[in-house]
């Protein structure tokens, strides 16, 4: 693999940025100064330091973001900021990509990876991922029992069983083992209610880290990541 490429796929620096730190001498390999991005080198057996501090090299990244109300969940999109904009630079060039969505006004839980089987396997239907949302409506909680059983949404779709448990007169948490486009708040529109909130709080058995403000994120523990890898 290049120098260049290492050190981007680190998060060291960003794509931009390698090649002008490897002519300025920041980059050792195996001690030795290199000043050419384009020197190969395998990460599992060469030592890379950058400005002295060794450079981890991990095949794949997994992060959890807490996403604030505005983004939306995309790599790029022309219609307003997206969740990848919320990480650093160095960060961005990697080849990151939210898995699964939330829509623009829904807030937390979002993990984003760069590894297409594992997101492809937590994403896939047959694996029933649960997912987890606080909620509050307009009005009074009313018709959970249907909601519960599964509902017919104004398309036609009827929506598996899911679990709700109420924690105000007009709020709760439901989880969800499917994920279709709007579902929560097409399923309340079905019982004659409007989402105001909505927060996802657990994703295939990982829960939202509490120490995390809006916008912020931090890598997958690592039982975190087995939860997310698990085949
Ligand atoms: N259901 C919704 O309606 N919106 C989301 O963002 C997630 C689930």
């Amino acid at each position: 693999m290049r120098l260049d490429k290492l050190l981007t796929h680190a998060g060291v620096v960003s794509r931009r940025e390698a090649g002008r730190a490897v002519r300025a001498g920041r980059v050792t390999v195996d001690g030795v100064c290199v000043r050419a991005a384009d020197v190969q080198v395998e990460p599992a057996k060469n030592s890379v330091c950058f400005d002295g501090v060794p450079v981890e090299y991990r095949e794949h990244l997994y992060l959890m973001l807490n996403k604030p109300a505005g983004y939306i969940s995309a790599t790029e999109d022309g219609r307003g900021p997206v969740v990848l904009e919320l990480l650093p630079p160095a960060l961005q060039g990697r080849g990151l990509f939210p898995c699964g969505r939330l829509d623009r006004d829904t807030v937390g839980l979002m993990i984003l990876t760069d590894d297409g089987d594992a997101a492809h396997r937590r994403l896939s239907p047959k694996h029933h991922a649960e997912k987890e949302y606080a909620f509050a409506c307009e009005r009074p909680l009313e018709g959970l029992d249907r909601l519960e059983q599964g509902i017919e949404l104004a398309d036609g779709y009827r929506t598996l069983p899911c679990k709700i448990r109420q924690t105000g007169e007009r709020s709760g948490v439901i989880t969800l083992t499917e994920g279709k486009y709007h579902q929560i708040k097409r399923m309340f529109a079905a019982v004659g209610n409007h989402i105001v909130f909505l927060e996802r709080i657990r994703f295939a058995g990982i829960s939202l880290d509490p120490a995390l403000e809006r916008g912020e994120w931090r890598t997958l523990t690592g039982e975190e990541q087995a939860l997310f890898c698990k085949k």
